[in-house]
Order: structure tokens, then sequence, then C-alpha cells
């Protein structure tokens, strides 16, 4: 089951005030400094949204609620993030200390807009007196995977789970320069957008960042970001009358030397929401 969450800084106001205590952050997290004010900004509004997200998935999933400040959004050499809890509470599913949840998650930031999903590695119950190691994620069978969306909950994609990477990404609509397209883009993708293009411009710009999340969705599901090349990635979307306001399906397909290093099948889905558009790619691994 995949979760997701978009907030602004309208959701957290704060953010905006350099000096202002933020308690929702865990105390090594308030340790964490910056030379950006952007990238400040940027990284607290992701974690903001990455652990309401975890809190409301854990409030849903097993009843409890924990505090902000008991969520930790970490992040592993690679830039990926993780979640953990500080297990104050000794919850039956976590042992005292600092724990990771059984789960993937991603985080995407644009323009004052966070956006993040997770999924589920394994349930909560199946996770209860395991330890989840880092490169040894043990994983239980999956059942259903709906997108659960926590803001409106009716969506139904559903497909079997194994070892599942979730990557998010957000991107402001805007047009993008012809360089753009041969630089990233795949041949297939470059002719989507410049036929799209040549009949209504303002769905070309749609489309071509809806590729260019889609990449990026993908590139984090992989969590190699862009130290892969994007024209190894090919998004394909069904043509549309008007951009999609709920989760729809796109395609995802990566050469042959991306599949034998990621064995696996991948779902995309992708959605607008306000001037952003939304992207989600699910890589399910076959289990080496
Ligand atoms: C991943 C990447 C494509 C995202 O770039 P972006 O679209 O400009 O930014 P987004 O806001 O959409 O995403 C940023 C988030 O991606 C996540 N991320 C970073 N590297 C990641 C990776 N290798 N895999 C998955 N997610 C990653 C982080 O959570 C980051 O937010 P945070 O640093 O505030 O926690 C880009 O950061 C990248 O290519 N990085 C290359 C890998 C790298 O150099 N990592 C740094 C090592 S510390």
């Amino acid at each position: 089951m995949i979760h997701w969450l978009l907030q602004s800084l309208d959701d957290c106001p704060e953010i905006l005030r350099r000096d202002a205590p933020l308690a929702w952050l865990s105390p090594a997290e308030q340790q964490r400094t910056f030379k950006a004010e952007k990238r400040r900004r940027d990284w607290l509004l992701g974690r903001w949204t990455a652990k309401n997200l975890v809190q409301r998935y854990l409030a849903q999933t097993t009843g409890e609620t924990p505090a902000l400040d008991a969520i930790f959004i970490g992040a592993d050499a690679d830039g990926a993030p993780y979640a953990s809890w500080e297990g104050r509470g000794a919850a039956p599913y976590m042992a005292r200390g600092e724990e990771r949840l059984p789960v993937s998650l991603s985080i995407s930031h644009s323009y004052g807009t966070a956006f993040c999903g997770l999924v589920e590695i394994m349930g909560l119950g199946d996770y209860e007196n395991r330890r989840l190691e880092i490169g040894d994620w043990r994983l239980g069978s999956g059942t259903q995977s709906p997108i659960s969306n926590l803001q409106s909950p009716n969506l139904s994609i559903s497909q079997s789970l194994n070892r599942p990477s979730l990557g998010c990404d957000l991107e402001l609509i805007e047009p993008r320069e012809g360089n753009f397209l041969d630089n990233f883009f795949t041949v297939e993708e470059m002719t989507a957008v410049r036929a799209l293009r040549e009949r209504d411009v303002a769905q070309g710009d749609i489309l071509t960042t809806a590729t260019w999340s889609g990449k990026e969705a993908v590139l984090k599901a992989l969590r190699e970001g862009l130290r892969i090349d994007t024209r190894r990635i090919t998004c394909r979307f069904d043509a549309f009358d008007a951009p999609p306001q709920e989760w729809t399906p796109f395609t995802v397909i990566v050469d042959d030397g991306l599949a034998a290093q990621f064995p696996g099948a991948w779902s995309g889905w992708w959605r607008i929401e306000g001037r952003f558009a939304l992207t989600m790619a699910l890589l399910e691994e076959t289990a080496l």
C-alpha cells in the first residue's frame, strides 16, 4: 500500500522564521545546519511532510500516534531517506532505541511545496520481534497494495508487492528549453512532447514536466539519482484531454543494462496538483 502526502509552507509557516524553535524536530535533526537559506527551507519542509506522513501512516496502521519529534527522517550515504522511530514509547512493533520503520520512503520539494510517499516493505504486524537491518531487508509476502491516499482515500490500483522501492517527485509545470529535451529525454519522449506541443503548447509543457518528473521518480526508486543518465529511462504517458487530477498510471521502461542491474517490475502514476506535476515510480524487485 502506498501512502502519500503533499504539504506547503502554509502548513508550517514557522519554517520561514529563521530563528523559530522547531519543536517537531528530533534532537539529532536540530543539530543540522545549512549554508543556504533555500536549502534549509526545502530540507525542513521535506522533513515536516515526511514526519506527518509517517505519523498518519502509523496512526492508520497501528492506532498509535507518536509525536513528530519522536520520528526521525534520516538519509543513507546515497542520499535516499529513511524513517525511524526513537522508541520512547516502546511500541509493540519497535524495540527501544532508534529503529527503522520497514518502509520505503521518498521525498521531493519544489517552490515551497513538498511531496512524500511511503510504501510498506513489510506489514508492521509482521515486523514485531524482528529487526530490520540496513541492506538486509527481510520481507513479508505482499498482499494488496492500492495507493492509500491519506488525503482522499479512493484509489483502486492494486498489485502484489515484493521488495518494493518507491520514488516520488514533484515538479513545477513550466516551459523548458529545446536543449533540455535533447539532453535528458529519449527519442520516444522527445517525439511525444514535440507532437503534443505542435497541437497545444501548454499541454506540451505539462507532458514535458510529467516526463521529467517520472524519470526523477524512477531514479529515486533506484536510489541512484542523476548518477544515472536519464536517457536510460523512458516514461510513456497515455494521451490526455485534460491532465489527470487523480493518480493515473504511466509506463516505465528502462534499458537492458538497468533492467539487468535492477531486476523487477515497474509501475508509475502521475497527477496534477495546482501548478505541479506529481509522479510516483515503484520498483517491485525480483527476489534474488
Ligand atoms: C535524487 C535527485 C535526483 C533529486 O533531486 P531534485 O529533483 O533536485 O530534488 P527533489 O526535491 O525532488 O528531491 C530531493 C530529495 O531526494 C532524496 N534523495 C537524494 N538522493 C537520493 C537518492 N540517491 N535516492 C533516492 N532519493 C534521494 C532526498 O530525500 C532529497 O531531499 P532531502 O535531501 O531534503 O532529504 C538528486 O538529488 C540527485 O541526483 N542526487 C544524486 C545523488 C547524490 O549526489 N546524492 C547526494 C549524496 S549525499
